[in-house]
């Protein structure tokens, strides 16, 4: 599979199940577009759905298990979050995974770049840097590329 009928996989992952994406990038509790969603998706891993963990990092969107922590733990299937394999099930699955990166995005939202607004510039930045380290003046390379690429063709 190229990687843009990847990107467009996820897109209609994302289009037919819905929630939890937001309607418009001002939904409060979810702010990332499908768009934006699907280009980190694209970034990260060439947006590879079956791809299984690396270590603790799981999944399309390669979600560790702090961060999987710091986004509230949800899980896949009632499964109890401190469960052993919880992080793991929620992380692999496409619906779990994008509503951790979700809810992860919501408690870290921030400006990461000064340009006076937050979008899908500062969450690619937050999803590869972290929350507390997304005000780095460039993503790095090929994460970036990924990024910029997709951005252009999908509008992010
Ligand atoms: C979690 O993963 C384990 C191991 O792969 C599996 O046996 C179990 O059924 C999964 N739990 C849920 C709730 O999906």
């Amino acid at each position: 599979m190229t990687r843009l009928h990847s990107v467009l996989l996820v897109l209609v992952t994302i289009y037919l199940t819905g929630f939890p994406c937001a309607a418009s990038s001002s939904d409060q509790n979810f702010p990332l577009t499908q768009q934006c969603l699907a280009c980190i998706c694209e970034a990260i891993s060439s947006c590879d759905t079956t791809t299984g963990c690396t270590g603790n990092v799981c999944g399309p969107f390669r979600i560790t298990w702090a961060y999987w922590s710091d986004a509230g733990k949800p899980t896949v299937n009632d499964e109890a979050p401190e469960s052993s394999t919880a992080h793991t099930n929620c992380t692999v699955d496409t619906y779990c995974s994008i509503l951790t990166v979700q809810k992860y995005m919501h408690n870290f939202q921030q400006d990461c770049n000064n340009d006076g607004k937050i979008d899908c510039d500062d969450f690619a930045a937050i999803h590869k840097l972290g929350g507390y380290g997304c005000k780095m003046p460039e993503l790095p390379e090929v994460y970036g590329q990924r990024y910029h690429r997709c951005k252009q063709k999908v509008g992010a």
